[in-house]
């Protein structure tokens, strides 16, 4: 028997320690939040996305009384930018999640499908996306790619 253990690299900054850069990105992912369509979960989630252009766009999740047709906040900003901006790889994105009138104390961390979803546009553009999770406490969980989140993926070099 032979065993593999994978270690997941998150540093945590708080937020006064990140780069106006950062700070900027988690802003507009909190701000993002506000325009959420969540009436069945009340679970307000923002993502903010950084082109390489340096133009930052965001998505909220949105959905639908029949549930699996919704969308999380992540995929439809890796969406809407992939379809607007085909050109632009994403150098990082930040998720900030808001509920019953606070920000989650704890950092949210994105879905198996979106993080999927991260991994394509990883491998589509050829370059990691720093992962910036926010929690209400004012921390930061930040990671150099979406693999640490997603080890033992399935992506087009399996195919
Ligand atoms: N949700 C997101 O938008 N992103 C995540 O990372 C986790 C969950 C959404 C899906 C659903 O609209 C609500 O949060 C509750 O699960």
């Amino acid at each position: 028997m032979k065993e593999i253990n994978l270690t997941t690299k998150i540093r945590v900054y708080l937020i006064d320690e990140c780069t106006d850069v950062e700070k900027k990105l988690i802003e507009a992912a909190k701000l993002a939040t506000k325009d959420a369509y969540v009436p069945y979960s009340n679970f307000s989630v923002g993502a903010a996305l950084l082109l390489g252009n340096g133009e930052i766009v965001t998505g909220n999740n949105q959905e639908n009384a029949a549930y699996p047709s919704g969308l999380c906040a992540e995929r439809t900003a890796v969406f809407f930018a992939n379809a607007n901006y085909p050109d632009q790889n994403i150098e990082a994105i930040a998720v900030a999640a808001h509920y019953k009138g606070e920000f989650t104390k704890d950092v949210i961390t994105p879905c198996g499908a979106c993080r999927q979803v991260l991994l394509e546009v990883e491998n589509r553009y050829k370059k990691p996306m720093k992962i910036l999770l926010y929690g209400g406490n004012d921390e930061v969980y930040q990671l150099d790619s979406i693999k640490e989140l997603l080890p033992l993926s399935f992506g087009e070099e399996m195919l």
